[in-house]
């Protein structure tokens, strides 16, 4: 496993743990840790050990704080895009993981925090965790996909009053707002995402992945619909479907590789 300088990894019953690791600075997502997020991510999504992955913040107070602000001092347009654009590429690449990804928020959730919470295919908060896109109290908007995401997550009104007034929500707000999955207490946190990733676990690996990129090329249109039987289709050609149907005709659980 590589070894990184913002973030610990770790691998506990087939997950993987990616904890980011600044939390003096709340976990501030700086260049150098969203560059080591996609890398971590790629790793696990390339090792056939690793069925899942939780991505969480170190200590009790912040999963993530957002972006590095400090980082934000004296950049040109052209800058700002580019700082944008890669942090986009990284967080796109964690939201197309066929591998699945959830986010363990133990804490402040904050603009690109509450971002990278967003890519995740699943959000587990704590009961202490907070929620918000507080860019334009910067003069800025959200840049690692928040616009998009947190407009898809809980619809078009929220979304636009929460950006634009940069209020903060508690968990129990976000559970309302379907923006997380579910909301329990901290001590609880890592075990509930490790039970849902063992269930996860028990399902066919091709199909999950399957399900991720169908569920992904929904935007509205017929394309989603498109994906979906290329997706549906696929499956026909992996081991997993003679397993699972052979299981089924036995009446056994099936046993997944
Ligand atoms: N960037 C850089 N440093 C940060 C940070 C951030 N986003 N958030 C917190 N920190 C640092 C603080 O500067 C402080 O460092 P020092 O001790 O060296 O001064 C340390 O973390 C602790 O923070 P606070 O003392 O502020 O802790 P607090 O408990 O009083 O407040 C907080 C917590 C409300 C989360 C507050 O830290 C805060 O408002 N942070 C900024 C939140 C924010 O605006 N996020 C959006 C960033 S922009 C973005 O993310 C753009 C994008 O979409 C790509």
């Amino acid at each position: 496993m590589n070894t990184y300088t913002n973030l610990k990894t770790g691998t506990a019953d087939g997950v993987r743990v990616i904890t980011i690791n600044r939390p003096d600075k709340l976990n501030a997502l700086n260049r150098q840790t969203v560059s080591e997020i996609g890398q971590a991510v790629k790793e696990a999504a390339g090792d056939t050990e690793v069925y899942g992955m939780i991505i969480t913040g170190e200590g009790p107070k912040a999963f993530a704080a957002g972006a590095d602000i400090k980082e934000f001092s004296g950049l040109t347009k052209e800058q700002g895009m580019e700082l944008s654009r890669a942090g986009q590429e990284v967080f796109q690449s964690i939201e197309d993981c066929p591998k699945p990804v959830i986010a363990a928020v133990n804490g402040f959730a904050l603009g690109g925090g509450c971002e990278l919470a967003m890519a995740c295919h699943i959000r587990i908060a704590s009961s202490n965790a907070f929620f918000g896109q507080p860019e334009v109290n910067l003069g800025i908007i959200p840049g690692y996909g928040g616009t998009q995401r947190l407009t898809r997550y809980i619809g078009k009104g929220k979304a636009l009053e929460l950006m634009i007034t940069a209020e903060r929500i508690n968990a129990q707000t976000a559970l309302q707002l379907g923006l997380v999955n579910y909301t329990v207490p901290p001590e609880m946190l890592m075990p509930k995402c490790m039970e849902l990733l063992q269930l996860i676990r028990t399902k066919s690996p091709f199909a999950v992945g399957g399900v991720i990129r169908a569920v992904n090329a929904c935007d509205g249109t017929p394309n989603g619909y498109k994906a979906e039987y290329a997706e549906f289709g696929k499956c026909f050609t992996a081991p997993d479907i003679h397993e699972g149907i052979n299981a089924f005709l036995e009446k056994r659980a099936p046993s997944f590789r």
